[in-house]
């Protein structure tokens, strides 16, 4: 099985690391096959692709059926796709092209449709609305890469969480899709801990696909804020206390899986006169803390491995002319 991950376009880095970082948590045997711009394509020989449903920064995942070359070869290769193996009669169907402006390749979306009712003697029915399954095809460098639609990222429901719309709101909190895709990247599989909990934005998007959810915060108002936005969300798993990140052992009284968070930096967020010893003090803490991977931002790059860190890679992201985050990918 060939999946082909059409990537978001505006951090392209960080959402590969995102799917590779599923599918080596989950020890699936795969290969990656070809990645470019915003297509990645994995060979998976055990599917089990329940863990798509958790992607932040992918739009959507294919199921290839075949990929072509768009040249005077293409009508004939498609009519000999087994469509049978992709699609029912039972079933609607939908084709869309995307980059279909290309006018050169004429209407892709009709003759690809066209080319599916004819493999079932036009007993399929098309569905432009709501289809029962959707063929896509993308178009890259000449060739199109032709997929059932196994994975779609619901957009509404992230642009619901964004900072602005939550009942307790700063405006330092990261993006829903990029939160998740850190969560991911730490490769939780049960619990995640954010020692700057702040709002909970990251705390929501890791209670949402189902992990335990442990927070911290030195402020009274972030953490009675935090619990108001989860239950908002309808999380429920949550525990979430006031205390200094310094001290996560204290407070806790015990390690966890991993711990995504965003440090406190910049002018709106209130920290210590002495902001390098409170970085010490606070990534020291965390480095006892932690039994899997880190994830953590800041608003430049810091070198965690003076502290004992492996770091594994730094992701930048410009947030406005002011500010750009770095997103330290850590192990021991
Ligand atoms: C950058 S914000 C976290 C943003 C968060 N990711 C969100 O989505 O809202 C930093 C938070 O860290 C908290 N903070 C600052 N110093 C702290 C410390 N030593 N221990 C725990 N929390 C601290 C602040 O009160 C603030 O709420």
């Amino acid at each position: 099985m060939n999946l082909l991950f059409f990537l978001s376009g505006s951090s392209i880095s960080f959402a590969k690391e995102e799917v590779i970082s599923l599918l080596d948590s989950s020890s699936k045997k795969y290969e990656t096959v070809y990645a470019e711009g915003q297509l990645l394509i994995v060979k998976i020989s055990k599917p089990d692709i329940s863990f798509l449903s958790r992607l932040g920064l992918t739009h959507f995942v294919l199921d290839i059926v075949s990929d072509l070359v768009v040249d005077e070869t293409f009508n004939k290769l498609l009519s000999k796709i087994e469509w049978g193996l992709y699609l029912n009669v039972d079933r609607t169907f939908k084709v869309r092209v995307k980059n279909k402006d290309n006018k050169e390749y004429g209407n892709l979306e009709l003759i690809i449709a066209k080319s599916i009712s004819k493999y079932f003697e036009d007993k399929i029915k098309a569905d432009l609305t709501n289809p029962s399954d959707e063929i896509i095809g993308v178009i890259f460098k000449k060739r199109i890469f032709i997929g059932k639609k196994i994975f779609e990222r619901n957009k509404k429901d992230f642009n619901k969480r964004k900072p602005q719309l939550r009942p307790f709101f700063s405006p330092t909190s990261i993006d829903p899709r990029i939160a998740r895709a850190m969560i991911n990247i730490s490769q939780a599989q049960n619990e995640i801990l954010d020692p700057f909990t702040g709002t909970g934005g990251i705390l929501i998007e890791a209670g949402l696909i189902g992990l335990n959810t442990y927070g911290i915060d030195i402020e009274e108002k972030s953490v009675i804020g935090t619990k108001t936005n989860l239950s908002n969300y309808g999380i429920s798993n949550y525990d979430i206390r006031i205390g200094d990140a310094r001290k996560i052992f204290d407070i806790f009284g015990r390690r966890f899986e991993s711990i995504v968070t965003d440090a406190p930096y910049g002018r709106s967020t209130k920290i210590d006169k002495d902001k390098e010893k409170m970085y010490i003090d606070c990534f020291s803490s965390i480095l006892e803390s932690f039994k899997r991977r880190c994830v953590i931002g800041l608003d430049r790059e810091y070198p965690f491995d003076e502290i004992g860190f492996r770091i594994e890679n730094i992701y930048s992201f410009r947030v406005h002319k002011s500010l750009t985050r770095y997103f330290h990918i850590l192990s021991r």
